[in-house]
């Protein structure tokens, strides 16, 4: 048996991710129980989500407990095997499997990563898995854009977002993309076929809104919440619909997060507002892949992997999420890929 390196939550963050919150520290390996396999991570997500599981806010999984190994999601290769469905050598994605460079993982919780022609490995970590169903059944089943309908997207250059946008133009509807910087701005009108972007660092964003949406705003695929989140529901129509995909602007406060300020809005204009977390949609995934896949296989989608190498850089690596400091999906390559 190989020995395990593990990110180890220390000690809940106050505020910002802090040295010290994680230790990095080796793991002794136990023996496979039948059923088992033994998983030699490739690739971590990194995700917002992460610095929510750190807490012990009231939340939709378990928290972390203090000394638990950090969650977050892995794919990695079978290096031995207890199992009479997983053989030694596959590549699987081993479920929220761990900050850690061997997870043990009970077959069940085990999938068989698919291989498609030209589709990198690190597609199964974005687009073609959490990631791309996030956006398509935010976006598909609450936000329901309607062609010539006005789409707006925060955090629209993330993972989520650039995947959200993009469903929504394949559905016919105006999309303008909320976003740090003139780089991803650029990318959003430049490549990925956004109506409009909108730089949150540098510009008036309301002003700006006004500008794009002269008909009203009908879906808000909301990822930030905050004073963005108020800007565009200050524009949003009758009978419009606002996906709650994520709140990261609130993710790092050590006070109590207010809600909309003009919560009466919601009322006036019959807002349609509905949290979601993606593993409601689980059981439907083959449903939404069923969509996405060809999407993604044809161009039709585009995506971007920020690869970070080495696990020992995971617990820097997830503060930049909250800077905003990566090009596309956030990643640890932990070994090399099979
Ligand atoms: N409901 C679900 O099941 C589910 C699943 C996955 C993700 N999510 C949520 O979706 C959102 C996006 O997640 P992701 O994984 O795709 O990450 P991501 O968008 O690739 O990365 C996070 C981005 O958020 C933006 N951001 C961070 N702090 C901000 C702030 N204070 N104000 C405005 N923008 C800020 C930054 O973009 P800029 O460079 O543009 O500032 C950063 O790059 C998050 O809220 C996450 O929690 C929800």
């Amino acid at each position: 048996m190989p020995g395990n390196r593990q990110w180890v939550l220390k000690k809940r963050p106050v505020g910002d991710i802090a040295p010290g919150d994680l230790a990095f520290v080796d793991a002794p390996l136990r023996p496979l129980e039948p059923g088992e396999v033994l998983v030699r991570n490739v690739y971590l997500s990194l995700d917002p989500t992460n610095r929510i599981w750190m807490s012990d806010q009231d939340q939709y999984l378990p928290p972390v407990e203090v000394g638990d190994v950090m969650r977050g999601g892995t794919i990695g290769v079978v290096e031995a095997s207890r199992s009479d469905r997983i053989k030694e050598g596959q590549v699987v994605n081993a479920g929220l499997s761990g900050w850690q460079t061997y997870s043990i993982v009970h077959e069940a919780m085990a999938n068989p990563v698919p291989t498609l022609p030209g589709v990198p490995l690190t597609a199964y970590m974005s687009v073609l898995g959490a990631t791309g169903l996030t956006a398509f059944f935010g976006m598909t089943d609450i936000g329901r854009p309607q062609p010539g309908e006005t789409v707006v997207i925060s955090a629209a250059a993330g993972a989520v977002g650039s995947i959200a946008g993009q469903i929504a133009k394949l559905k016919g509807a105006r999309v303008v993309g909320i976003a740090g910087g003139p780089a991803k701005c650029a990318w959003l009108t430049g490549d990925l076929g956004f109506d409009a972007a909108i730089d949150y660092k540098n510009e008036d964003v309301g002003a700006a809104l006004d500008r794009h949406c002269p008909r009203g705003i009908d879906v808000n695929f909301e990822n930030v919440g905050g004073e963005i989140m108020d800007a565009v529901i200050a524009r949003m129509n009758n009978f419009s619909r606002m996906p709650l995909c994520g709140m990261i602007s609130s993710y790092n406060s050590t006070e109590p997060v207010p809600g909309p300020s003009d919560f009466a809005r919601v009322l006036m204009r019959r807002i349609l507002i509905k949290g979601f977390i993606v593993i409601d949609y689980l059981p439907r995934a083959a449903e939404g892949m069923a969509e996405l896949a060809p999407w993604v296989l044809e161009g039709k989608i585009k995506w971007k992997a920020h690869v970070v190498e080495g696990l020992e850089n995971a617990a820097e690596a997830v503060k930049r999420l909250f800077t905003g400091d990566h090009d596309g999906k956030l990643l640890v390559r932990i070994s090399p890929e099979p």
